[in-house]
């Protein structure tokens, strides 16, 4: 079954942080509830995936960004943070992604 986009109204967009605080070539992590997600803005496009990492339980976020693929800081799998895929061994998994959009200045993720 095709999933739907979001709506714009729709109350599952969340403000994560301000765009300001989200500079090109960086990312940072956001939690909400049991949500850990990972936002990385990269030539400032924003994209959302998991923060924790597919293998074992590390926060991506305390990984290192190159480009737009993040590498986990426990045993080096790195991930696209534009689709998610998992690109190196050990991880096998994919992170699941989140749309993104900006508004009045503020980086919303759709939860
Ligand atoms: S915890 Fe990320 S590669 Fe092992």
């Amino acid at each position: 079954m095709e999933s739907k986009p979001p709506l714009e109204s729709d109350s599952r967009w969340i403000t994560t942080c301000e765009l300001r605080d989200l500079p090109p070539s960086s990312m940072k992590r956001f939690d909400r509830k049991a949500n850990r997600i990972l936002l990385a803005n990269i030539d400032n496009q924003i994209f959302a995936v998991d923060d924790t990492c597919t293998h074992e339980d590390a926060s991506l976020s305390t990984g290192f960004l190159k480009g737009d693929l993040v590498k986990c800081p426990l045993h080096g799998s790195r991930f696209c943070v534009r689709d998610g895929r998992a690109l190196e061994e050990p991880a096998e998994t994919s992170l699941n992604c989140y749309p993104t959009r900006v508004q009045n200045g503020n980086v919303e993720v759709y939860i």
